[in-house]
């Protein structure tokens, strides 16, 4: 596994309190409860890394997480750049109070536009509930910047494999069609489905 080894870093409230900001870093975001801490655990194959919940808003950070550098025999591994996978609090939650959700939407619109080592979004969309608002603009935005972004189609084990299918190949048309140019594919978390493509997606990410 590409992504083994990670270990919490920090949880930060604000921008300024990120570690700093050199190396490489791929963010994760999506909507509440759509299951982005669940995801980090599986890709990092680290079941309690990155606290989940069945209440939407669990996550009210900004977590970072470090990668130990890629094994690739290399003797000057320790000097290898920085690794890091960053979990961004969820949106769209309407019971984490208004003035919570505008300080969010401000770090991690700050956090989108000044982050020099973000290299790349993972977005986390539920397969049941695709492209709501905020996933357009952060989608928008990944169109407007250059920005990389790899969709998973979460919580596939809700869905049989042909519906989950359908979903991911409507989705990549509404890309198609509306100019975006992001990544996508099948994910499940509890099911284990789409996790190897997905770690060697983010491990290519942080190479870049
Ligand atoms: P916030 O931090 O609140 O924004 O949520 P989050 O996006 O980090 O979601 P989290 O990973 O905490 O998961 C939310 C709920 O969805 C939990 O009850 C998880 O067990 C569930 N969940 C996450 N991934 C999956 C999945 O692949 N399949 C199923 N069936 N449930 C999942
Ligand atoms: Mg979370």
């Amino acid at each position: 596994n590409p992504l083994q080894g990670a270990q919490f870093m920090l949880a930060a409230h604000r921008l300024s309190q990120l570690p700093a900001d050199e190396g490489a870093e791929v963010a994760f975001a999506g909507r509440s409860n759509a299951g982005k801490s669940s995801a980090l655990n599986a890709l990092t194959n680290h079941k309690g890394l990155a606290r989940t919940s069945k209440t939407p808003g669990r996550t009210q950070q900004m977590v970072a997480f470090s990668l130990p550098p890629p094994r690739d025999g290399s003797p000057e591994q320790a000097s290898q750049p920085a690794r890091r996978l960053i979990d961004l609090p969820g949106y769209g939650y309407a019971k984490v109070p208004l003035d919570m959700r505008e300080h969010w939407k401000q770090e991690i619109d700050a956090y989108l536009h000044r982050r020099r080592s973000l290299r790349a979004l993972v977005l986390i969309v539920d397969i049941r509930h695709p492209l709501k608002e905020f996933d357009r603009l952060m989608l928008q935005f990944c169109a407007d910047t250059g920005l990389p972004c790899h969709v998973l189609l979460t919580k596939a084990d809700k869905l049989s494999r042909g519906a989950a299918s359908q979903a991911l190949a409507a989705l990549r048309k509404q890309f198609a069609a509306e100019g975006l140019h992001a990544s996508a594919q099948v994910f499940s978390s509890s099911a284990g489905t789409g996790v190897d493509e997905a770690r060697n997606a983010v491990a290519n990410l942080l190479q870049q």
